[in-house]
């Protein structure tokens, strides 16, 4: 997607073989690029949050096994480099599946070809992310081609929570896929954007997507999709999510459920975009998901920029309170009207999955 008339991805490879990323800690005040030399600069770059969203995250460590290999292309290097980046974020199942792509593309080759095949894989697998968003993006749009033609030319009014666009992948997203298509073929599309509070990315990176590429939007307190909702101003929420188990329950951004719960009291189709990779055919339902617990400073305090430019964080809260802070939620199948995946539109169950992806 473009910034200021330049087309970026989130992450891609320099001449000299290391790699860039878009630092998106800074967004939306400053946008900045940042160097990513070796597997524990990717490490770091995910645990703070430089590089976030699921697929963005599966990305990232696949270029920290490349770097590793650069470094030191042994057996052993490989299994510590694979040890090290599964542990920096434990919910969003891509992380997982990058890493056992890496693994199953590498763990027989000889010294000598493991770095460049590596590189060559980790390059792969961000080409088929834009691809697979591409593809969700087409299918998501039949849906709001649909929706939009009940509206006699009013603004399709849709709700998102957190980030699942483009900068939450390599290009494109995949909530907001669809959006960006029906927005570029001339379908009247206004997004309630959810501030997504503790770390806000609704207000300072769905806001800045939506923003850049013109896309008529309006950030809300997360309090306030439900009221939305009830005053007949939501056509349909479609959010993003870091796993999907076998049963079609769905891991989000914290506040997902509520969201979802408040969508079906108020009729509001609620779709859940996926590239098959965040589906964890391992789990049979939500309840063993890990959820991420994260620093009670999150809720405890905020940051954001003063009247004169500069970054400050500020505390919020009564001095000496602790707080708690889980990153993410299990919004159950039945609360979700329809997959939509690079394959297509499915039921939120074991078959609808399996209707997709047989294998
Ligand atoms: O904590 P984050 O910012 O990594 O959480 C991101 C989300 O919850 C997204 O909705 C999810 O990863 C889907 S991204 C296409």
């Amino acid at each position: 997607m473009k910034i200021g008339g330049t087309h970026y991805r989130t992450i891609w490879p320099r001449a000299d073989e290391t790699v860039d990323v878009i630092d998106q800690a800074r967004l939306p005040h400053e946008f900045a690029t940042a160097v990513l030399r070796s597997a524990e600069d990717c490490a770091e770059a995910i645990k703070k949050m430089i590089v976030r969203g699921a697929p963005l995250i599966g990305a990232t460590a696949a270029y920290g096994v490349a770097l590793a290999m650069r470094r030191e292309p042994s057996g052993k290097a490989l299994i510590s480099a694979l040890d090290m980046l599964r542990a920096t974020r434990p919910t969003a199942v891509n992380l997982r599946w990058a890493l056992k792509r890496m693994h199953d593309a590498l763990h027989n080759r000889g010294h000598g070809e493991r770095f460049a095949m590596a590189w060559r894989e980790a390059a792969a697998i961000c080409d088929e992310d834009v691809a697979v968003c591409r593809a969700i993006g087409a299918h998501g749009l039949k849906l709001l081609r649909a929706a939009a033609a009940k509206k006699n030319g009013a603004p399709l009014d849709i709700l998102t929570h957190c980030n699942a666009g483009w900068l939450a992948c390599v290009d494109w997203g995949t909530a907001l896929a669809p959006i960006y298509m029906a927005h570029d073929e001339g379908i009247a599309v206004h997004v309630w954007v959810d501030e997504t509070r503790p770390r806000n990315q609704g207000a300072s990176l769905t806001a800045y997507e939506l923003g850049a590429h013109g896309v008529p939007h309006t950030i809300i307190a997360d309090n306030a999709g439900g009221h939305y909702m009830q005053a007949g101003r939501v056509d349909l929420c479609v959010v993003g999510t870091d796993r999907v188990t076998r049963n079609g329950d769905v891991a989000n951004k914290i506040g997902t459920y509520l969201k979802a719960l408040a969508a079906k009291d108020n009729g509001v189709p609620f779709y859940v975009a996926l590239p098959s990779s965040t589906i964890d055919w391992t789990l049979a339902s939500g309840v063993d998901i890990p959820i991420e617990e994260r620093s009670a400073d999150e809720v405890l305090k905020m940051t954001g920029r003063l009247p004169g430019g500069a970054i400050a964080t500020v505390e919020i809260a009564a001095p000496g309170s602790p707080a708690a802070n889980p990153g993410f939620d299990v919004t159950p199948a039945r609360l979700v009207t329809g997959f939509v995946t690079e394959r297509g539109v499915c039921v939120p169950s074991e078959e609808g999955l399996h209707s997709l992806f047989p294998q």
